[in-house]
């Protein structure tokens, strides 16, 4: 996702040595434009920006010789307009007397570029980074100082952002947060701020958080917090962070992946405000009304996704479709495709080359070519049609865990829009994630204990959650190296039924409107000795046949779409088990033996 860092100095200097360094701390989020702007108190302010990595835009435009005591940097993962030049950050106001930039996505980014236009102001990207600056201009043209203005244009600027800007002839710097991350780092002769702590501690140890809704006004020795709501100071001291560099990077968390577990709820929130307003979902709607096949195509855990996926759309739209693995893909429907068809390719790293194998199989035969995918200017995503980013920023951990839900949470999106659903119940997502985390997490340790000393386990769900069953099973191969088979729970007793031994653990997703068969699934293995270990909600008929319940919420909506979700969520204790066993065992559940996340070979 995107990172702004800016710094405001007591002397002017050379910044661009400063700036590129940032840059480079950064990048860890995933980018694909760069820019920098120095911000003189008299004269012009200059902006060197293009699409590139840190050091390969910088040596272009030289940042290097770039001098002067105030100056902003940001990198740019695109979601509004492509990867270019105009739409890299900063951006400048109409006049050029003021720039600025912003991490986070402004939803409603369309429509104001069409208003700032109509004003007569100079518009010269598709970018909402572009927006924030122009919703300011708006005010300050009017007369108001920075800060009134800044206080008005929150009212215009809807979605999750922060926001750092700054005019000519003054010697400070603004910043906002509202639903994006925004540090300050304080030392004897500067300020900064910038989207994250690992990007100022090499600077300074010495930190002031910010919260939604505040206002940073920062100069070379001092700093202001004021109150958006009212203006009102806010009262803040700085904090000492004494934590590691890489404790920082964890957010501290203890793994990249309890950390990115716990991220599903921001990112499902992003993801959702963003499909509302991406021009790309209309178009990428009609693809799919229009095709005479789908087909869900992907390989691991985004084949998962993509197996709900086509679950989600038969059920809510009636269109059947088919999810297969990109490499049986091409050895199966190589010469049944052609151009009335659609292929939904699926990918987090938008690089696993039997997903792009199968691409270009299917783009030969004249096939439509859509992607989900999340690591921004990937082949995916620059070869598909059309293309959904998952806005997850950077999945560090092998294991997928938030790319995963937010595939899956495209995909619900997706089939609501195309049964003429409203997805503002989506808008719940977030929330009921956080309960699901904070449900689970404690019944956790107390299951894991039944599961760790096994080396071969099964885990098994039925309709909705048979996706889900593979997924987790999946999470288990990877992180606890425990052979783990995810299957149909009705499939079961049509042979793995004889591993079944005093204390052998199978692991049921039990999805709200499927109780009565898993019942009987569990019985089946208990009546033999197995241990069943069940994922559901609060039911009195599966406490009274399981030998474990792992509880997650019962959520308020309406009783035909809750199982669509409830699918979702169960895949969260089944991360958190696998994770914990992983450790349980003593391995390093982010980095798993001889697995990589991006496999780039067939
Ligand atoms: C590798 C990773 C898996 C991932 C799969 C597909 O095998 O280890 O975690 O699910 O590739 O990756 P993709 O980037 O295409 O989603």
């Amino acid at each position: 996702m995107c990172g702004i860092f800016a710094i405001v100095t007591k002397e002017e200097q050379a910044l661009g040595p400063i700036l590129i360094e940032a840059g480079h701390r950064l990048s860890y989020r995933g980018y694909d434009t760069v820019g920098v702007a120095t911000i003189p108190q008299a004269g012009e302010i200059d902006l060197r920006k293009d699409a590139g990595m840190v050091q390969e835009v910088a040596d272009r435009y030289n940042f290097a010789e770039m001098r002067g005591d105030r100056a902003i940097l940001q990198l740019r993962w695109a979601t509004f307009g492509a990867p270019s030049q105009p739409n890299s950050q900063p951006h400048l106001d109409s006049d050029g007397g003021m720039v600025g930039a912003h991490n986070g996505n402004v939803v409603n980014n369309v429509e104001l570029r069409q208003e700032f236009m109509a004003e007569g102001m100079v518009v010269r990207s598709e970018n909402d980074g572009e927006s924030c600056v122009h919703a300011v201009e708006r005010y300050a043209s009017q007369g108001h100082n920075m800060l009134e203005a800044m206080r008005l244009a929150y009212h215009d600027l809807e979605g999750d952002y922060a926001y750092v800007i700054g005019k000519t002839g003054e010697d400070r710097l603004y910043a906002i947060k509202k639903g994006s991350g925004l540090v300050a780092g304080i030392m004897p002769d500067a300020t900064c701020i910038a989207s994250d702590l690992p990007s100022i501690l090499p600077l300074t140890r010495n930190i002031v958080r910010l919260e939604d809704g505040e206002i940073i006004i920062f100069w070379a020795d001092g700093f202001e917090i004021r109150k958006v709501e009212d203006g009102s100071l806010v009262e803040r001291e700085p904090e000492l962070v004494e934590d590691t560099m890489e404790a920082v990077q964890k957010g501290g968390y203890a793994h990249f992946m309890l950390k990115e577990v716990h991220e599903q709820a921001k990112v499902a929130g992003e993801l959702i405000h963003l499909l509302d307003k991406s021009p790309d979902v209309m178009p990428f709607l009609k693809r799919l009304k229009e095709a005479r096949n789908i087909y869900f195509i992907a390989c691991g855990t985004s084949y998962h996704a993509g197996l709900l996926g086509s679950i989600y759309l038969g059920r809510l739209t009636g269109h059947p479709s088919i999810p297969v693995l990109a490499p049986q893909f091409i050895a199966q429907y190589s010469s049944a495709i052609g151009p009335e068809d659609v292929g939904i390719f699926i990918s987090q790293s938008g690089e696993t080359k039997d997903v792009l194998s199968a691409m270009s199989v299917a783009q030969a035969q004249g096939m439509g070519v859509l992607g989900v995918v999340n690591v921004v200017g990937s082949t995916l995503m620059r070869e598909s049609e059309y293309h959904i980013p998952l806005t997850c920023g950077y999945e560090i951990s092998v294991p997928a865990t938030k790319t995963f839900s937010n595939q899956v949470v495209t995909f619900l999106y997706l089939a609501l829009r195309m049964a003429g659903h409203d997805t503002s119940l989506l808008n719940n997502l977030p929330s009921w994630i956080e309960q699901t985390i904070a449900a689970v997490e404690s019944q956790i340790s107390a299951i894991e204990k039944h599961v760790t000393p096994w080396n071969d386990l099964y885990c098994l769900g039925y309709g909705l959650t048979y996706p889900i069953a593979l997924e987790g099973a999946l999470k288990f191969k990877e992180i606890t190296y425990a052979h783990c088979e995810g299957m149909l729970s009705t499939e079961f007793k049509h042979g793995p039924l004889s591993a079944v031994t005093e204390g052998y653990p199978i692991i049921f997703v039990a999805g709200p409107e499927d109780v009565p068969l898993i019942i009987s699934g569990i019985n089946e293995v208990t009546c033999r000795g197995g241990r069943a270990i069940v994922i559901g909600e609060e039911d009195a008929r599966l406490h009274a046949n399981a030998q474990d319940l792992i509880v997650i919420p019962t959520i308020d909506a309406p009783a035909e779409l809750r199982p669509y979700i409830d699918a979702l969520l169960s895949v969260i204790p089944l991360q958190l088990l696998s994770y914990q066993s992983s450790l349980a065992r003593g391995y390093d559940p982010d980095f798993p033996r001889n697995l990589s996340k991006t496999l780039t070979v067939d």
